[in-house]
C-alpha cells in the first residue's frame, strides 16, 4: 500500500481525543475502556479507547457538522456522489430508508424480484404496491441474474405511475448486466433507481472492476462497506447522485431507522475504508489480482467443479460437476479450516479481498485432500431450479395493508399449495427469498424447499421443518 498518512478526519478526531486521557462522567459505561472484565479487555481494549458518545467536537451522526461530516465529504469525493451518508445498520438500513422515501403508501415500485430481503422488507414497512421484476434464467450459471431492459419497459407502459425502479448490482457472486440500460429506461420515466450495490463498493477502483453504479447513473446506491473494503460488519455507504431525489427525506428515514448512539468505531472504520481504497496504487492492484488469479488457477486443477467467469475478478464460483453438492463440498473445505462465503445447491463462493493472499500453500494443500475425498462420493441428484417465474414482471396476491389484516395459519409445505405465503421462504445465504411474502405458493416451490433441505440448505424460517405461515384464505 502506498506509504502516505492517511487522510482520515473522524478516526483522527477520535484518536485525538481519546490521547488527552478525558475523565468520563458521560455514557458508555465501560467508560473509555476502564470498566470491563479482564478476561476481554486485551481484545476490546483498543476499539473501546474509542468508542465514545457525541461529545464537544466528536460530532453528531444525525446532524453533522464537524468530523463525520468531514469524513462524509471525503467519501462522497472518491465516490463522485453529490452526497454520502455514513450507515451503521448495514445496507439493509440504507435500502430501508431509501425506499421509504420514494414512495407514499399504496404507490408503486418496480422491483427486481431477486433482491435481498431487506428491499422486501422496505416495500411492506413503506406499504407500496411492488411490481416485481422477474429476473431471466442463465443457464450457464444455473442462476436467476437481472431482470430483462425488455421486462422493465413493459413493466414501466404499464404502470407509469411507478415512483421509482430497485436493482440489485452485481449479484451476490460478482455477475453483472446492462444496468445502465435500465437505468436510462427509468429515467426516461423521470423517476429515480435504487441500486442495492452491496456487493460492489470496489468498483469504485476501476479497471479492471466493471462500471459502477453510480457511473452508470444510479440515483441511489448502497454500498456495504463491511463487505469487499476493510470496515467493520454493519458499517455501510448510502450515495445519491440524483435529479429526482431529494437528500431529505432520505435523511428524514435514515435518522428514524438509525440508532441515536451510532458506533464510532464502525463510523470510523468506514472513514478508514475509504482512504483504504483511495491509496491503493496500481502496484497494489496487479499485486491482489494475480493473488485472485493464482488462487483461481489452482482451483482450476480439480475435476470435481468448473471456476465461473465472472465480471468480478474478486469472487471466485466453483460450480459443481459430477452431482456433488455445493454444501457437502463447502462442508469438506470447513474441515481443513477454510471458510467460503456461500455455498448453493450447486455453486460455492470464495471471496477474495483487497489484499494478497499470503496461506496459498495451504489452500493448495487442502484443495489436495479434499479432492482425493471428493473422489469416493458422487452421483446426487440435481436440483432443476430453471421457469421459477412465467412472466416479465408480477404482482402480489395482497397489498401489504390487506396483510396486515388478514388472519394466518401455520401449515406443512406440502399441504400449503395454492395458500397465500404469510411470511417470506428465505433460503440463507445468499438472503432472496424463494417465495415472497404475499406470493402464491405453488407445488414447484414446496418440492424445491424439500430439495433444497435435503441438500443441506439453511432457511431463515425458524419453524420451516414444522410448517409455513400462510393466510388463512386461499
Ligand atoms: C444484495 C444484498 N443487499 C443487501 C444486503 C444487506 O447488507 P448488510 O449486511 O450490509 O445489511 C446483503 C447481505 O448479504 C446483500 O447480499
Amino acid at each position: 500500500m502506498k506509504n502516505t498518512a492517511y487522510d482520515v478526519p473522524l478516526f483522527r478526531g477520535l484518536c485525538e481525543f481519546s490521547a488527552m486521557n478525558p475523565i468520563s462522567f458521560h455514557v458508555p459505561g465501560h467508560k473509555n475502556g476502564t470498566v470491563f472484565p479482564d478476561f476481554a479487555k486485551a481484545t476490546f481494549g483498543p476499539l473501546l479507547s474509542i468508542d465514545f458518545t457525541e461529545l464537544t467536537g466528536l460530532d453528531d451522526l444525525h446532524a453533522p457538522t464537524e468530523i463525520i461530516k468531514e469524513a462524509q465529504t471525503r467519501a462522497a469525493t472518491f465516490f463522485h456522489a453529490d452526497e454520502t451518508f455514513f450507515l451503521v445498520g448495514g445496507t439493509t438500513v440504507g435500502n430501508l430508508a431509501t425506499i421509504l422515501a420514494m414512495c407514499r403508501p399504496g404507490e408503486k415500485l418496480i422491483v427486481q424480484r431477486n433482491s435481498h430481503k431487506s428491499i422486501a422488507n422496505g416495500l411492506e414497512l413503506a406499504g407500496a404496491t411492488p411490481i416485481f421484476l422477474n429476473p431471466m434464467f442463465d443457464s450457464q450459471t444455473d442462476r436467476y441474474i437481472a431482470p430483462s431492459i425488455e421486462g422493465l419497459a413493459k413493466a414501466l407502459q404499464a404502470h407509469p405511475d411507478a415512483k421509482g425502479v430497485v436493482l440489485t448490482y452485481p449479484d451476490y457472486y460478482g455477475k453483472t448486466y446492462a444496468l445502465k440500460e435500465l437505468i436510462d429506461c427509468a429515467h426516461a420515466y423521470q423517476i429515480p433507481v435504487l441500486v442495492d450495490e452491496a456487493h460492489g463498493v470496489h468498483f469504485a477502483l476501476g479497471d479492471p472492476f466493471p462500471p459502477s453504479a453510480l457511473q452508470l447513473g444510479a440515483d441511489v446506491v448502497v454500498q456495504s462497506a463491511h463487505k469487499m473494503a476493510p470496515a467493520m460488519t454493519m458499517a455501510s455507504w448510502l450515495h445519491i447522485k440524483s435529479d429526482f431525489v431529494t437528500r431529505d427525506q432520505i435523511q428524514y428515514y435514515l435518522s428514524m431507522l438509525q440508532s441515536s448512539s451510532p458506533s464510532y468505531p464502525l463510523l470510523a472504520s468506514l472513514d478508514i475504508a475509504r482512504a483504504f481504497l483511495a491509496s491503493l496504487t496500481k502496484q497494489d492492484l496487479t499485486r491482489i489480482l494475480q493473488s485472485a488469479q493464482q488462487l483461481k488457477e489452482d482451483f482450476a486443477e480439480s475435476t470435481h467443479w468448473f471456476v465461473e467467469e465472472t465480471s468480478d475478478p474478486l469472487k471466485i464460483t466453483l460450480t459443481m460437476k459430477q452431482g456433488h453438492s455445493g454444501y457437502e463440498v463447502a462442508a469438506l473445505f470447513e474441515q481443513e479450516g477454510i471458510y467460503p462465503e456461500l455455498a448453493s445447491h450447486k455453486h460455492i463462493l470464495f471471496i477474495h479481498g483487497l489484499g494478497e493472499l499470503m496461506r496459498l500453500d495451504e489452500v493448495k494443500l487442502a484443495l489436495k485432500r479434499i479432492g482425493q475425498r471428493l473422489k469416493i462420493s458422487s452421483n446426487h441428484a440435481t436440483i432443476d431450479i430453471s421457469g421459477l417465474f412465467q412472466k416479465s414482471y408480477a404482482q402480489l396476491a395482497y397489498t401489504y395493508n390487506e396483510m396486515r389484516m388478514l388472519p394466518t395459519k401455520r401449515m406443512r409445505l406440502e399441504q400449503s399449495i395454492d395458500y397465500i405465503a404469510a411470511e417470506a421462504i428465505i433460503p440463507y445465504p445468499p438472503g432472496i427469498p424463494l417465495v415472497l411474502k404475499g406470493e402464491r405458493i405453488t407445488n414447484r416451490h414446496a418440492k424445491l424447499v424439500e430439495a433444497l433441505i435435503k441438500k443441506g440448505a439453511t432457511f431463515q424460517n425458524q419453524y420451516i421443518q414444522t410448517g409455513i405461515l400462510v393466510f388463512e384464505e386461499k
